[in-house]
């Protein structure tokens, strides 16, 4: 009974742009992200910056959370969102590809349901004891992934994927799954961090409070969208534009490990092969690594130059930092030899939250 009242909230109609609003960027707010990396603050920031470039088509390179391709879709091009990751492609699905469809009340009464004739398996449960949540929740987990499989239509499924990562995420201390740190959560000790009410949270009220955000961003753009997974240097595309917002490498300090750091997510796209693919060694049950230039400090530089040289023919766009390895000087060399006119716009100071942080965002543009 709460249920079927909860869940009516959800019937929201997809927003329709008609062509006379493309000037006017959409009033669609993409949902608020929790992932390293993000572009989402700098939004407003990065708008200003691109809008005065000429262009159509757009390719998200290394498109994450897919806010900044929800940004080009506000702003009428034709988007290619990329991510190597399978559930940030999900992600690319579910919110930049997918323009029209959204979770009715039917679809989320089938994905929180326990079907009575059907025999559930309980990989999460059996796998992932006391390491990210408790044993009701890993239940509840592994019976709403197998139920995801029962939506007929890919971009319904992509949205359930997307509300059920943003729900694993919000309820992890620091937002990831780089430790077996349940303890943190359920210990009964002072803290300085997190929100132990939010991890507490069920499962099942976030999962609708997501599918609200997620039914709500769901914007028509009248443009043939496409999400993509593929390591951004083999991808057979020429856009007009290419964003480029690579795994950063700070000259000093720790490096981020997308697939590492996120690989419970990484596991859930694939659940019945997902045992196939995990580190039984490790304690918190994470994905074998697979090694990637981006995350190296040794190759990230010759990657980088790959990388440009390969979308020489488009306009470029990369959101970088100050202390960045490469350097902004190495990048801008790399640029002229493309005989590229570039500029460096530095974030406005208004942008910003903090002004101690030492490690400035800016935007390379090369024409
Ligand atoms: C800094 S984040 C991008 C953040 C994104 N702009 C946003 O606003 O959410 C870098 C992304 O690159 C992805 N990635 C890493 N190596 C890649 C590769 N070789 N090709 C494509 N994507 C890659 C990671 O999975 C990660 O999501």
């Amino acid at each position: 009974m709460i249920l079927s009242k909860q869940i009516s909230l959800f019937e929201q109609p997809a927003e329709q742009v008609s062509v006379k609003d493309f000037s006017q960027p959409s009033s669609k707010k993409f949902p608020k992200t929790r992932y390293q990396g993000s572009k989402y603050k700098l939004l407003p920031w990065l708008k200003e910056n691109l809008e005065r470039i000429d262009f159509a088509t757009v390719l998200d390179a290394f498109g994450g959370t897919g806010s900044v391709s929800f940004l080009f879709k506000q702003m009428g091009k034709t988007v290619y969102y990329n991510d190597i990751l399978q559930f940030n492609f999900l992600t690319g699905k579910a919110l930049i590809e997918n323009n029209i469809e959204t979770l009715n009340t039917n679809d989320i009464s089938l994905l929180v349901s326990k079907d009575a004739n059907f025999s559930y398996l309980n990989f999460i449960e059996s796998t992932f004891p006391d390491i990210y949540y408790t044993n009701e929740e890993n239940q509840w987990l592994d019976i709403l992934l197998q139920n995801i499989s029962k939506l007929k239509n890919e971009y319904k499924q992509a949205l359930a994927f997307w509300a059920l990562f943003q729900s694993c995420i919000i309820k992890r201390p620091y937002n990831l799954f780089h430790r077996k740190n349940l303890y943190v959560r359920t210990s009964e000790v002072k803290r300085s961090f997190g929100n132990k009410k939010t991890w507490d949270t069920p499962f099942e009220q976030h999962f609708f409070k997501f599918i609200k955000e997620a039914n709500q961003a769901i914007l028509d753009n009248k443009k043939r969208n496409k999400a993509y997974n593929q390591d951004a240097q083999q991808l057979n595309l020429s856009p007009d534009l290419v964003y480029i917002d690579p795994p950063y490498i700070p000259a000093k300090g720790t490096l981020t490990f997308y697939r590492d750091f996120y690989h419970f997510l990484e596991g859930m796209t694939d659940y019945h092969n997902w045992p196939k693919y995990i580190d039984f060694e490790s304690k918190h049950k994470k994905l074998f690594s697979i090694s990637s230039p981006w995350e190296n400090k040794e190759n990230i530089t010759f990657a980088f130059k790959e990388l440009l040289e390969k979308y020489k023919d488009s306009i470029l766009a990369i959101s970088y930092r100050i202390d960045g390895i490469p350097s902004i000087e190495e990048i801008k060399k790399a640029l002229s030899y493309l005989n590229k006119k570039v500029t460096v716009q530095e974030i406005d100071y208004k942008y910003v939250l903090s002004t101690k942080s030492d490690s400035k965002e800016v935007l390379i543009i090369a024409e």
